[in-house]
């Protein structure tokens, strides 16, 4: 059966962790949802793992738009949840345009980057029958505003101000929240305060799901690899293997481990 934006609600009530994974074309869409992972995100990182940029600034609309579609076509069943790219969703009216076209494409879901001042754009997006997921924490797309990919949320009044923001935008209408690269009790304690089901990377183990970008978990990545990637493909033998590895270590919660976690 497909998944939909009440499969990860009813995950979230019975405790069971979900495992979501990017992809950016038919074939890995295919392999990824057959592995099981409910949640397809086509990440407008493949402006880092695809095109070889140092950030997701250069990402356009039209690219997304070609990859959501590619993905849509190999999907079996998951969740296609896609990213709007930089300054495509600076104002209410651009993202309504914007977040249809990738809809169009092919999405069930979009997710936008930001704190409160989203907020009456996630309600109009959600009036107008477009789930959004509130991207909080690590937001890539303002790494030129924090001075590179640092871990949010460390100080006790960004913390309360992080709770703060993820409530308000699930009163926005924000059907699912996703925390990058925050301290693993704050993510705990965010996951308790919303109904949302909240994903995480680099936000430890009590989320209720988990995602990572694909190149990553396969270790084809270059350069050096974030604490909370862990390659699924060096045990496993297999690109299959290692994507049923991951699915089974986010639902056994054995992903993420203490080493692929902040503590504070
Ligand atoms: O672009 C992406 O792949 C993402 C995930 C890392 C959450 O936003
Ligand atoms: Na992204």
């Amino acid at each position: 059966m497909a998944v939909t934006i009440n499969t990860l609600r009813d995950y979230k009530q019975k405790g069971e962790a979900f495992a979501v994974l990017t992809a950016y074309d038919a074939t890995f869409a295919h392999a990824v949802s057959e592995a099981g992972v409910d949640v397809i995100l086509i990440g407008d990182s493949l402006g880092m793992v695809l095109q070889g940029h140092d950030s997701t600034l250069p990402v356009t609309m039209e690219q997304m738009a070609y990859h959501v579609r590619s993905v849509a076509a190999g999907n079996k069943g998951a969740l296609v949840m896609a990213d709007m790219p930089f300054m495509s969703y600076g104002t209410t009216e651009s993202a309504l345009t914007n977040a249809a076209e990738l809809m169009r494409a092919g999405a069930h879901m979009v997710k936008l980057e930001g704190t409160d001042w989203m907020a009456d754009t996630i309600t109009a997006l959600s009036e107008r029958g477009i789930p959004v997921c509130a991207h909080l924490g690590l937001t890539p797309q303002f790494v030129n505003k924090f001075g590179g990919y640092k871990v949010q949320g460390r100080e006790e009044h960004a913390a309360e101000q992080m709770i703060e923001h993820a409530c308000m935008l699930e009163r926005a209408g924000a059907d699912v929240i996703l925390l990058e690269c925050v301290p693993a009790p704050l993510a705990a304690r965010i996951t308790q305060a919303v109904k949302a089901p909240v994903i995480g990377i680099g936000a430890g183990s009590d989320t209720d799901g988990q995602v990572l970008v694909l190149h990553d978990m396969l270790g084809v990545t270059p350069g050096r690899k974030p604490r909370f990637v862990k390659n699924f493909l060096a045990e496993n033998g297999s690109i299959q293997g290692a994507l049923e590895a991951y699915v089974n270590a986010v639902r056994q919660r054995e992903f993420p481990g203490q080493e692929h976690t902040f503590e504070a």
